[in-house]
């Protein structure tokens, strides 16, 4: 079959201020398809794209501000379709549904393995996978183990202590939220959340660790927490958490906003109070990285302790190589009471 080939700029150029369809159509053309096995592999679905400039013209409708579209709605979709093309090509590409398993360490030098279910990527639901930054930080969270390590020190000496609550945000397939309610069994309580579409697989994948879970007398809830949405009515500080958990958590325009917004309200005003989170500094989510941080100093809070380190992505680059990726952990308090 004869495929007609076409480069970026035959694709709409922002400077046109095309409609919201055509930009939708234009990304559509750009998705990666999955590799098969058959012999119908050659058989494309439409043009195929040239590959040269395309991570551009992806990043600049990602930092574009869309203003010419009517709607927030379609203005999100193409933010989010452009998100996942990127994604795609930094490797985040459909995969086939698979269990996994992970091994965490704890403080003891021993280890816990979680199985974890990933359904295979078909929206642009990132979700559904287990990113290299979560994996990271799950293997750190040993070291998050002691009460100082996160600020639990007031009123030790005279009440008994109570569960730390914890709160992970964006959880996807739970791994960083399960291995922390595992490791720090009865000590804590560990909400999961995510989007209502990720949800199902997140409550599936507490439930294929109960042994563990029960093992070590974890408490593990899971639920919906949209960031883009305000919580009503507000938190009372009983109901807000001591810790928030987030990994890989910002990848459109929107997410630092959000993803600040969020902790905010679910964030205990205790001077304790801790936010850890992990991510991947690829180049074009970096100004989302920088956004955060300076929104996380607005709001109060301050890095307590943070690091890089690399990491491997669980796909090979073309020549069939390990991709390394670089990572920021962070661990945030707040600057004094608030
Ligand atoms: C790249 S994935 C990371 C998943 C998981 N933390 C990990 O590292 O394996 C980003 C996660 O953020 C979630 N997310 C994106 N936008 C969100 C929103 N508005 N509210 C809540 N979660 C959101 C996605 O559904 C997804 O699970």
């Amino acid at each position: 079959m004869q495929l007609i080939s076409v480069v970026v700029l035959d694709l709409p150029q922002l400077y046109q201020k095309p409609s919201g369809t055509e930009l939708v159509r234009a990304l559509a053309l750009l998705s990666l398809q999955p590799r098969t096995f058959g012999t119908t592999a050659d058989v494309a679905k439409g043009p195929a794209v040239q590959p040269a400039g395309v991570t551009r013209y992806l990043t600049s409708i990602i930092a574009s501000s869309l203003a010419w579209l009517e709607t927030d709605e379609l203005r999100e979709a193409i933010w989010d379709a452009a998100g996942a093309r990127l994604s795609e090509r930094s490797g985040r590409a459909a995969m086939p549904a698979m269990s996994r398993m992970f091994n965490v360490p704890t403080a003891s030098g021993e280890e816990y393995s979680l199985t974890l279910h990933e359904p295979s990527i078909t929206a642009d639901n990132l979700g559904m996978k287990t990113w290299v930054s979560s994996y990271l930080l799950s293997r750190r969270l040993h070291s998050l183990e002691s009460p100082a390590a996160l600020g639990q020190t007031a009123t030790s000496s005279t009440s008994p202590r109570k569960p730390l609550r914890a709160l992970e945000l964006g959880a996807g397939t739970g791994l960083v939220g399960l291995a922390f309610a595992a490791l720090r069994g009865h000590s804590a309580t560990v909400h999961l959340t995510d989007l209502p579409e990720i949800v199902p697989n997140l409550a599936h994948n507490a439930a294929l660790n109960v042994e563990l879970l029960g093992t070590t007398g974890a408490t593990v809830t899971t639920g919906t927490l949209d960031w883009s949405v305000d919580p009503s009515p507000l938190p009372t500080e009983e109901e807000r958490f001591d810790l928030i958990l987030a990994a890989d958590p910002l990848y459109s325009p929107n997410h630092p906003k959000w993803l600040v917004n969020t902790i905010q309200p679910w964030l205990s005003h205790g001077l304790g109070a801790r936010v850890v989170t992990e991510m991947p500094l690829r180049d074009a989510y970096l100004p989302q990285v920088k956004e955060f941080r300076q929104r996380m100093g607005e709001l109060g809070l301050v890095v307590v302790e943070e690091g890089e380190e690399i990491g491997y992505d669980d796909w090979e680059s073309a020549d069939g190589g390990a991709l390394e990726v670089k990572c920021w952990w962070s661990i945030w308090g707040w600057s004094e009471k608030v």
